[in-house]
This record gives C-alpha cells, sequence and structure tokens, in this order.
C-alpha cells in the first residue's frame, strides 16, 4: 500500500506534492520520490527512508514545470532503497504505482529479451518500461496507457507523465483507490482525499478499470476501452464530525478501511524491511510499559529471544474478538515455530484450573487491555509463575502494565465497539511473534523468513483490493436480511475467521448467527440446513479445499444457499456457490487477513439496512471491565 499524488495546475507541484505525501505517509515510509517538469523534461528525486529525507534532498531543488507526481512507497517488489523508490522514469516517461503486478516475472524477462535497461528490483519500473516502448509507437500517453493496461494482471493505480506531452496527467484505477481532485484550472490525482483536501473538496472517484486524463482546466474520463464517461463531481463538504470519520458513515466503515494501513503499523516495529527480517523491538519483557522506549533494543532483542528459546508450551486467552484473533495463532505457531498452543476463552480460562507445565509463555490479547475476564487471566498465569506477554491497543492499560512482556497492535484509536482493524493488528503482531519463535528456535531459514515478510508486506495492497466489496455489500444486503439464520463455516485458519464473521453479524445486525468447523457439520449443523438458511463458507485455496467443498455441497444439496469466500478464479467454488467472492491469492497463513474483510463488511452492511446503530450496538460495550 502507498501513497501517490500528482498535481498539475498554477501552483509549485513540489511543494502541492510534499504536502499530499505528508498526509498520505501512513500509507507506506520506506523511501519517497518526485518527478516533476523541468526544463522540458523530468527532473526526478528520491529519497529511502522517511518522507523528511526527500524534503532534505529537495530543499533547494527547483522546478519550472507545473506537472508533476509524487509516491511514498510501503515495498513489496524489491527492499526499500532509493532505486527501488518510485517515481520510476525511462526515457522521459515516469510513473508511480500502488499495487502489486502478478505477472511481473513474465513481463521482467520480455523486456530483458528486448534490452530494456532495468534498475530496480520492483514491478513498478517494468510498466514504466512497457509505457515508454508505446508511447514510443502512439506518440501518445492515453493511448500507449490504453495499450499496456491489456499486458497486466494483478491490482494497481497507476499515474503516468511523459515530457513530450507536459500538459497532462494520465490515471488508470483497477484495486487500490485513486481520486482525481477537481480545483480551479487546477487537477490532483491522489490515493486518499485526504492528501489535498486543503485544496479542494470536488473529487471524481475512479472505478476499476477507467482512466482519467488530467489537463488544465478539462479532466476526461474514459473505460479501458476508451469509451468517454460521464462521471459525478462528488463536493466534500463535511461536518468536523465527517471529517473525523474522514467522510465515513460510520466509525466502523472508516476503521474497516484503515485496515491496512493498521497492518502497516501493527508490523512496522518488528520487521527489518531492508533485511528481509523479522526482530521484535523492545518487548520489554520484566520493564513496565513506561520503560520501553528507553530500552536498548538489540539487548532486548537478544533477551527476548533467550525467553523465547526456552519456551515449550504457550497458552493463548482472550474474549470475543481477540480470541478468535489467538485462535488463528495458533494455527501460525504451532505450524511454524512447532509449540503447542492451548487457547481459551478468559472467563473459562480463570476458573477451570489449568494444568501448567515449567517454561510455559501465557500470552494475552486484548484491544482495551482492561477486559475483567482476560486481567483475571494474566494474574492467575502470574501467580502460577508464567512467563507473560500482552498484545494490546492502549498502551499502560491495566493488562498491560500488569504482564510481564509487551506488544501492541498499533492499530491507532478503535471507536467502533465492533473490532475490527485492531482484529487486523493483532493477527500482524501474531505473525511477527510465531517468526520470532521460530527464529529463537531455529526453525527458521533466511530464505523461508524471507518469504513469510513478503507474504505480509503485500497484505496491505490485498486488502486494498478486497476492500472493493464494500459496493457488493451495499448492494446486496437487502437479499441477504431475508435469511432465518446464517450458518458460518471454515477449516482450519479460516475456522476462527468463520466464528469471527458469525461474531460480527450478531453484534451489529442482532441476526442469529452460528460459526462452525467444518467438518463439524454432520455431527449436527447440516439438520439446521434449508433454503432459508444462508451458509457462509471461507474456502481459500487451500490443503483443505477438497475437503471444504464436500462440505459445501452437501450443504447445498440440502438447499442452503451458499456464500463463498474463496481465492480469485476459483471456477470450481464459484459453480457450487449462490454467491462468490474471490480473494488475491495468498500464503495460508495470510488468508484470514483477507477473508475476514468481506465478513466485516456484509456484517456492517446488514446491519446498515436495518438502521441498527453500527458503531454503538445495543447491549454492548467497547471494553467489558466487569465480569
Ligand atoms: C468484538 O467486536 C467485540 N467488541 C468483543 O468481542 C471484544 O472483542 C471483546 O470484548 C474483547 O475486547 P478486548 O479485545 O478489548 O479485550
Amino acid at each position: 500500500m502507498c501513497g501517490i499524488v500528482g498535481y498539475f495546475g498554477p501552483l509549485n507541484p513540489k511543494d502541492i506534492i510534499l504536502s499530499g505525501l505528508k498526509r498520505l505517509e501512513y500509507r507506506g515510509y520506506d523511501s519517497a520520490g518526485v518527478a516533476i517538469i523541468h526544463q522540458g523534461g523530468l527532473k526526478r528525486i528520491r529519497a529511502e527512508g522517511k518522507l523528511v529525507n526527500l524534503e532534505t534532498k529537495l530543499k533547494n531543488e527547483k522546478f519550472d514545470g507545473r506537472l508533476g507526481i509524487g509516491h511514498t512507497r510501503w515495498a513489496t517488489h524489491g527492499v526499500p532503497s532509493e532505486r527501488n523508490a518510485h517515481p520510476h522514469l525511462v526515457k522521459g516517461l515516469s510513473l508511480v504505482h500502488n499495487g502489486i503486478i502478478e505477472n511481473y516475472l513474465e513481463i521482467r524477462e520480455a523486456l530483458q529479451k528486448r534490452g530494456a535497461d532495468i534498475t530496480s528490483d520492483t514491478d513498478s519500473e517494468l510498466v514504466a518500461h512497457l509505457l515508454a516502448e508505446e508511447v514510443e509507437k502512439t506518440k501518445d500517453l492515453f493511448k500507449a496507457v490504453q495499450n499496456v493496461l491489456g499486458m497486466l494482471r494483478g491490482a494497481f493505480s497507476i499515474l503516468a507523465i511523459w515530457d513530450q506531452q507536459p500538459d497532462q496527467l494520465v490515471a488508470f484505477k483497477d484495486g487500490p483507490p485513486l481520486v482525481v481532485g477537481i480545483g480551479k484550472d487546477e487537477a490532483f490525482v491522489v490515493s486518499d482525499v485526504q492528501a489535498v483536501l486543503q485544496y479542494t473538496k470536488k473529487f471524481i472517484y475512479l472505478e476499476d478499470r477507467e482512466i482519467a486524463v488530467v489537463k488544465v482546466g478539462k479532466v476526461q474520463i474514459f473505460s479501458a476501452l476508451g469509451l468517454r464517461l460521464e462521471k459525478p463531481v462528488v463536493e466534500l463538504n463535511w461536518t468536523s464530525e465527517q471529517v473525523d470519520k474522514l467522510g465515513f458513515a460510520h466509525y466502523m466503515l472508516k476503521e474497516i478501511y484503515e485496515q491496512p494501513q493498521a497492518v502497516v503499523a501493527a508490523m512496522e516495529p518488528h520487521i527489518d524491511l531492508k533485511n528481509q527480517s523479522v526482530r521484535l523491538k523492545n518487548v520489554g519483557f520484566g520493564h513496565s510499559p513506561q520503560s520501553l522506549d528507553g530500552l536498548n533494543s538489540i539487548t532486548d532483542w537478544q533477551e527476548t529471544q533467550n525467553i523465547f528459546a526456552k519456551i515449550e508450551k504457550i497458552f493463548i486467552v482472550a474474549c470475543g474478538t481477540s480470541f478468535y484473533a489467538g485462535q488463528i495463532g495458533k494455527y501460525l505457531i504451532e505450524n511454524i515455530a512447532q509449540l503447542p498452543v492451548e487457547t481459551d476463552i478468559a472467563s473459562e480460562f480463570r476458573y477451570r484450573k489449568p494444568i501448567f507445565s515449567k517454561n510455559t509463555l501465557m500470552i494475552s490479547i486484548s484491544q482495551s487491555g482492561e477486559t475483567a475476564d482476560t486481567l483475571a487471566a494474566v494474574r492467575l498465569a502470574k501467580e502460577k509463575g508464567l512467563t507473560t506477554l500482552s498484545i494490546c491497543n492502549v498502551k499502560n492499560s491495566t493488562i498491560d502494565r500488569e504482564a510481564s512482556g509487551h506488544m501492541y497492535m498499533n492499530s491507532g484509536t478503535e471507536v467502533g465497539v465492533a473490532s475490527t482493524k485492531a482484529f487486523a493488528s493483532t493477527l500482524t503482531v501474531l505473525h511477527c511473534l510465531t517468526l520470532a519463535l521460530a527464529k529463537a528456535r531455529g526453525l527458521l531459514n533466511i530464505e523461508t523468513e524471507k518469504d513469510h515478510i513478503l507474504h505480509l508486506q503485500k497484505v496491505p495492497s490485498q486488502m486494498e483490493v478486497v476492500l472493493a466489496y464494500d459496493k457488493y455489500f451495499a448492494e446486496a444486503a437487502n437479499s441477504l436480511k431475508e435469511f432465518r439464520g446464517f450458518l458460518y463455516m471454515g477449516r482450519g485458519v479460516s475456522y476462527p475467521i468463520a466464528m469471527e464473521g458469525a461474531l460480527k453479524l450478531k453484534e451489529l445486525a442482532y441476526l442469529h448467527a452460528e460459526g462452525y468447523a467444518a467438518g463439524e457439520m454432520k455431527h449436527g449443523p447440516l439438520a439446521l440446513i434449508d433454503s432459508r438458511m444462508a451458509i457462509v463458507m471461507v474456502v481459500p485455496d487451500d490443503d483443505l479445499f477438497e475437503k471444504s467443498i464436500s462440505n459445501l455441497e452437501e450443504a447445498r444439496a440440502r438447499g442452503g444457499k451458499i456464500i463463498s469466500i474463496g481465492t480469485v478464479d476459483n471456477l470450481r467454488l464459484k459453480s457450487v456457490s449462490d454467491r462468490y467472492l474471490g480473494l488475491p491469492k495468498a500464503h495460508w497463513s495470510i488468508t484470514p487477513l483477507l477473508s475476514v474483510i468481506p465478513l466485516q463488511l456484509m456484517a456492517y452492511h446488514l446491519a446498515n439496512s436495518l438502521e441498527y446503530d453500527v458503531d454503538q450496538p445495543r447491549n454492548l460495550a467497547k471494553s467489558v471491565t466487569v465480569e
């Protein structure tokens, strides 16, 4: 997930672009750059690291052009470095890109055969080469973009400029967001309206496979086939509360959309992007939360690894959504770190007299850090001499203070009572923790570690693609609320996601929903199924796919209406579903981060269509500080 800003107008592009990138820095900050028309060509300046490094390099730079693009990067292909930073520049053609080009390897090979001088490890640069080739033929940037788009597969938003046509920006969207801001004799193209709200309140929202040709005083939108489209100009006259919600109708929807950046913020302290390695930051076993910033990170990391190396058993204890995140943690840790994990809901754990063995780590998960049952569980674990580690969103909360080790969701304040971005953050922290446990136990070789980190790095962009299902569920909600019940099912890591999806529907739409392990169908739930029962099945392309499909066909044979959340282009799954949602291909350990989003959106839109209070559902509180 990256931040894109393009500008064309009478002001100095450098200032506009930099101020816009600052507002988008949450989208990625491992490198940044600008390319602006200057003396009839394009001057490009890039810098590794935070945006402030680019600002320093640009301080005394002058540009005589009024057209430019800028980018702040979250690396997916190619480590953070100046040469991998955007904008990419090939023979006077420059672009910035947000997303993932899935067929980048075949494009790279073809370009190399044609003698292209490829200077970075990124998929984005390859698109610049393709555009440079096409624009040589078409002598027109818009036509070149049209030709190149048919060559690309994946999810991408692209902004391109060409020094031979210094009177226009061409933008294209297929997946990640891209918005055109309309000013007086000026235009902006950005990933997020936040970047330029101080300059304009008028926007055109690009849909997938639409192209914007932006000229001073004239913005034209075309389909990928070149058909001129009439698009509404939306004026954002937001109240202060709407500004607080960034224009979203509810905090919960805003927080669902914040999940890509929540994943970035959760992993950033613990992943060394440059070396593609995991190194937990200041877990601080035995230290108070207030003292963590003063710790020596290298010493602390060594101490953390020494503690992890001795661990023989793990308990993960939490409530509600946090518990379902913990159950996914069980699959991650047992598969990747090969440690036995027992998960329990805190209200049971605290009273069932669990048996503890030596060298046991108790991980508590709590967004608020104040949940009474989870706090009681931490106290019980400490009393029994267990090593305790908390994963919280609120630093210095009671659970954070009472636990020995500390990790943070870093998702920012979560206002919606129904937890969404904190769940994504927790899964991300659990990934980092799992890799650290595996590393401490000598089970993580360098290649495997790099693979896992690349899987994680792709998540923000993949999430942005999945968020497009928002529109789907906004339209589907009315028909979905006719069902008398909802049975959510999954296997493996998709089982806790089924539980979480059912919980979201219960707590938001007050509809009866159950989450079940799909393998359990024959042991009872099958009797529930008829044509008025919605079966929501999470069925990614993983080792359990065949098993899941047969469960799904059993439900369908009994009249159940199937809503399946699977991997993109799975025609077999689509053929047995009444509604099929395809998600980006991902490693089994990553699929929960993606498959939960459609379930959050489904619950949100059902509650909205029933006109319930989405941000403050009845009978619930954001933090259950009493039993
Ligand atoms: C989730 O949407 C609910 N709000 C609820 O289940 C919540 O996850 C649970 O109460 C635990 O809260 P905590 O993470 O703050 O401990």
